[in-house]
């Protein structure tokens, strides 16, 4: 995306169709976010400006946003983004433990990407699916409830 538009013509097409399902359009800054996101896999500061410009609002709000919520990212993401629960429900069943395996296991911390880009990992809060706690979502997939072994076996998979 560098010195080029991260809203191209194309995007803002289709931001403007999804602003006409909204009676106020910055309600639309998240599926904005989602569209870029998807669009390029990660959300530059220089985007984040140009949604800014787009709801006219402060870059500070769209900021707000971006460190809000976990699923938005502003650096390319490892090839298998791991994102396990630590909220209530998933931490009364085993999360903390599970989430310091993988932390060693993938020798990272929350936030950070592997060295050879395969990983990522992001300990997050309550992702609605306490059902099947202790919970990972990698990629668009719930995976739970979770073990040391399920982990591995996920780990494993995502290696290949
Ligand atoms: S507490 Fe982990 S998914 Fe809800």
């Amino acid at each position: 995306m560098n010195n080029t538009l991260a809203l191209t013509p194309t995007l803002r097409e289709k931001l403007n169709q999804i602003c006409a399902n909204y009676p106020v359009q910055r309600a639309a800054l998240l599926p904005a976010l989602h569209l870029i996101q998807e669009t390029y896999g990660f959300i530059t500061l220089e985007a984040e400006r140009e949604v800014a410009e787009y709801f006219s609002i402060p870059l500070a709000d769209v900021r707000e946003v971006m460190t809000f919520y976990t699923l938005f990212h502003s650096k390319p993401a490892g090839a298998c983004h791991i994102q396990i629960c630590r909220t209530l429900s998933c931490d009364l069943r085993g999360a903390q433990k599970l989430i310091s395996h993988l932390q060693e296991k993938l020798g990272i911390q929350s936030g950070e990407t592997s060295a050879d880009q395969k990983f990522s990992l992001s300990v997050v809060e309550c992702l609605g699916a306490c059902e099947i706690a202790p919970m990972a979502k990698v990629g668009k997939e719930f995976i739970g409830p979770l073990t040391i072994e399920k982990l591995d076996e996920m780990v494993e998979s995502c290696s290949q």
